[in-house]
């Protein structure tokens, strides 16, 4: 059934915040992208520009103009602003080197960073993930150049550095494969519960949501949600597409995507997480048709628009699902 809203009045009407991850070159280049964001999404989030690598093309200058392009889009458009990520492994600049710091230096190279980025967007941006992909597959500490240096306190201080700069903005921990209840998901329950019981200022916790092949069971997705809300942290599906492993699609793959969105949207109706973002805005603009890997072991088709930012089914079934009878 088509509804006759469009996806983000659903959203709205409903208090739902449904977003987009956004890249600033299709922004600026591709109109159609643009306004597909604007008229569909209330919620965005840079995929990339905020992260350290873009932001700091030297040692000693930012270059914050990707970053702006989307804050202030999403500002001018009415939309909540994820901001994503302050304090991660990956995508750190190609000059920055660990090795030639102290762990000193690299507690006040980070302590700047945090505040430097959290301040220029304070009052611009809503949420902050804060931390990205802390913990490892097999649930222990993930061993990165800010754990080597600190210790488990680098999560502690990237949150109270945060806050520091901006008391309003929601701070968010982050993570992939840990939408369900399962080893990771109780490794980061765990941590998150530690920082609490330190005082660390955190709000909430980012369920990335990565259905590459498997479907994390929406029933264990909900207790997981649950359990989180339980400790007293906002939970947030921050980072969502839905693809097939190529050599095992099933044999209507739009209509079993659609499905599985309509599950999780329901999910987060049921359990009170108001946030759902998809990584990217169409299929032709996800990391999966460009990452490297992935883009040999997985469908270049998770999202909501196909190549034409036409809707698919999987717009249909969230837009139905969001314009559903409130069941909370
Ligand atoms: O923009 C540069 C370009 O200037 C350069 O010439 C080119 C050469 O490789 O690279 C381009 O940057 C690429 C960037 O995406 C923008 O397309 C990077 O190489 C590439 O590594 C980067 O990939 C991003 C990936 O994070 C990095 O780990 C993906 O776009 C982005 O979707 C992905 O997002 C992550 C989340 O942040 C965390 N959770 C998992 C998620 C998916 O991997």
């Amino acid at each position: 059934m088509t509804t006759e809203q469009t996806l983000r009045e659903a959203a709205t009407n409903r208090d739902f915040r449904i977003g987009a991850a956004l890249a600033a070159r299709a922004l600026r280049s591709d109109p159609s992208y643009w306004k597909t964001a604007k008229n569909e999404f209330n919620a965005v989030t840079p995929e990339n520009a905020l992260k350290m690598g873009p932001l700091r093309p030297s040692p000693h200058a930012y270059d914050f103009t990707d970053a702006d392009a989307i804050v202030d889009f999403g500002r001018k458009n009415d939309m909540y602003v994820r901001g994503h990520t302050l304090v991660w492994h990956n995508q750190k600049p190609e000059w920055f080197q660990a090795w030639d710091y102290t762990d000193d230096q690299l507690r006040k190279f980070l302590r700047d960073h945090v505040h430097t980025v959290v301040g220029r967007y304070r009052s611009s941006i809503d949420a902050w993930d804060v931390v990205n992909e802390a913990v490892a597959d097999d649930g222990t500490l993930r061993e990165t150049v800010w754990y080597d240096a600190l210790g488990e306190e680098y999560l502690d201080l990237a949150f109270q550095w945060a806050r520091e700069v901006d008391p309003e903005v929601d701070l968010y921990y982050n993570d992939y494969g840990a939408d369900a209840v399962n080893e990771k998901s109780d490794a980061i329950y765990d941590l998150l519960e530690r920082l609490l019981e330190r005082g660390v200022p955190i709000d909430g916790v980012g369920l990335q949501f990565h259905a590459l092949a498997g479907r994390p069971d929406p029933e264990s997705v909900a207790e997981n949600i649950r359990r989180f809300q339980d400790l007293g942290l906002d939970v947030q599906i921050t980072e969502m597409d839905v693809a097939n492993a190529v050599d095992d699609r099933p044999e209507n793959p739009l209509a079993e995507q659609a499905d599985y969105y309509r599950e999780i949207v329901e999910v987060c109706l049921e359990t009170g997480c108001d946030t759902l973002v998809t990584w990217g805005v169409h299929d032709a603009s996800s990391w999966l048709r460009s990452f490297k890997d992935f883009s040999e072991r997985y469908t270049g088709d998770p999202l909501l628009f196909d190549d034409a930012c036409d809707p698919k089914p999987a717009y249909d079934a969230v837009t139905d699902a969001l314009s559903g009878p409130d069941r909370s």
